[in-house]
């Protein structure tokens, strides 16, 4: 079977379906078409390899819909970011990041009454088990945080082993709310950890974003007052970053969970796969690279280099698997960026020029133009937080922050999906076929 031959076909059903015709054959399968509520419809495949023993081939699964989901819809053309039906830039307008967290997790939009449980079921679980601060002070202080990260996500479930049953919904319920209050927790004290200095329990008078600056920021010799503008823009960026579908790093944690295994051990999952270059590592990898220009008269040197086929250098923060459009988030994240800078007296700052001053020649560049590469979130979240004091090896951190609770819906949806099971690809094998053991005096 190789080509889908036909249209779509109406069956005598009434549902549409693809027939998928053997053109050496001429046998012919019908695989169903799922329409969801908008976005591409799915030809269902689940039935193709026992109808005509083949698999699909589609690495990096650009073609592939791996789960039936309620929660992020994306228009990569349009650059639409809905959650739960909500557009990114209204939430990060108008909500706030717990609230966010509340939409994500049950599908709406709390009430008053809703939303003050639900804060207070976050900030109850902010702190982390004492017996945790042992395995903190295990790390080398130049440990990546995100190394801190994974490692003690996935510890975590050796602390609480009352929500670790994935079959009670309680147990699912703790353990979310759980990894989502003690996320920032964690990030703060790998941070503190990492430039020697004490740890600063959370406060649970604080709101979600501020609590977290604070932990970042405050010591036990002055007062520290969270600066609103900042602590709005953090709220903001968490917003944005909270989920993305089926992206690489909700993909591991649904793949992780699909065996069964505990959420701590699937969240420290994700954490790892977040953290490559090319999806958590990119905004650490912008301000790298406009550091490494320098100036913009370097600029066309670099975009010169991004095009270079022979040259493995990539115009970091440009490009995105899904949006061949602005990314929606980046728009919001420009804005807050310039608020940011504003309020820290930092409008001169040298690498927000050279950022806008890449943007606009990228954008009207014709390799750029024709490949659909737009800038993404990442372009301008590492100009913020080295506004912020945040270092760039934090970058990363705060991401996962701000995806645990995406990761932690995807992974609740998963379990409460009737049609889940264990996630086991197949592949297209090209190795050596069956051939006999040589002893190792026979082998040249
Ligand atoms: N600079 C230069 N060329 C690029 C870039 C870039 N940033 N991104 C893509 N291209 C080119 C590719 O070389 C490829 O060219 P070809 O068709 O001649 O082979 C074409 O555009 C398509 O790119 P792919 O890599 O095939 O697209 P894919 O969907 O696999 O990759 C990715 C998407 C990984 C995001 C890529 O655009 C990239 O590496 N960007 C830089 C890293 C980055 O900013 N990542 C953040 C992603 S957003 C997030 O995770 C929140």
């Amino acid at each position: 079977m190789k080509n889908a031959e036909q249209p779509v076909s109406k069956q005598a059903t009434g549902k549409e379906s693809y027939s998928l015709v053997n053109n050496q054959t001429g046998e012919s399968v019908e695989l169903p078409l799922i329409k969801g509520t908008t976005g591409p419809d799915v030809m269902d495949i689940r039935s193709l390899y026992a109808k005509t023993g083949c698999f699909t081939y589609d690495p990096g699964f650009t073609s592939t819909a791996s789960c039936d989901s309620k929660i992020t819809f994306i228009d990569g053309d349009e650059g639409i970011l809905l959650y739960r039906g909500y557009p990114i830039d209204q939430l990060a307008e108008h909500s706030n990041f717990l609230e966010v967290c509340y939409l994500l997790l049950s599908g709406d939009l709390p009430t008053q009454e809703q939303r003050h449980k639900f804060r207070h079921d976050i900030t109850r679980h902010t702190m982390l088990h004492e017996q945790v601060m042992f395995f903190f002070r295990g790390f080398r202080r130049d440990s990546h945080p995100m190394a801190i990260m994974c490692g003690i996500a996935g510890a975590l479930a050796a602390f609480y082993h009352d929500s670790t049953d994935i079959k009670d919904p309680r147990h699912r319920a703790v353990a979310s709310s759980r990894l989502i209050a003690k996320m920032p927790t964690i990030a703060a004290l790998a941070y503190k950890y990492s430039i020697g200095q004490p740890f600063v329990s959370p406060r649970n008078d604080l709101k979600y974003a501020e609590n977290f600056l604070h932990m970042m920021f405050a010591t036990p010799c002055e007062d520290y007052k969270v600066n609103p503008v900042l602590a709005r823009a953090m709220d903001r960026i968490l917003i944005l970053h909270a989920d993305h579908e089926q992206n690489a790093s909700t993909s591991t944690v649904r793949l992780a969970g699909s065996s069964g295994a505990n959420p701590f051990a699937c969240i420290a999952a994700g954490i790892a796969s977040l953290w490559g270059p090319a999806h958590g590592g990119a905004n650490e990898a912008v301000l790298n690279m406009l550091q490494e220009i320098g100036g913009k008269e370097r600029i066309p040197e670099f975009i010169k280099r991004a095009k270079d086929k022979n040259d493995p250098f990539r115009l970091m923060g440009f490009g995105h698997r899904v949006y061949k459009n602005y990314d929606p988030r980046a728009r919001v994240i420009q804005r807050t960026c310039h608020e940011v800078l504003d309020e820290l007296g930092a409008k001169e700052e040298p690498l927000l020029d050279l950022a806008i001053e890449l943007e606009h020649i990228a954008l009207e560049d014709e390799y750029f133009i024709k490949k659909k590469l737009y800038p993404n979130v990442d372009f301008y979240s590492g100009i913020i937080f080295r506004a912020m004091g945040i270092p760039t090896t934090m970058f990363t951190v705060l991401f996962a922050v701000a995806r645990t609770v995406g990761w932690v819906a995807q992974w609740n949806e998963m379990i409460e999906d009737p049609v889940q099971k264990i996630g086991r690809p197949r592949q297209l094998y090209h190795g050596q076929t069956f051939r006999g053991f040589t002893p190792i005096h026979k082998r040249k």
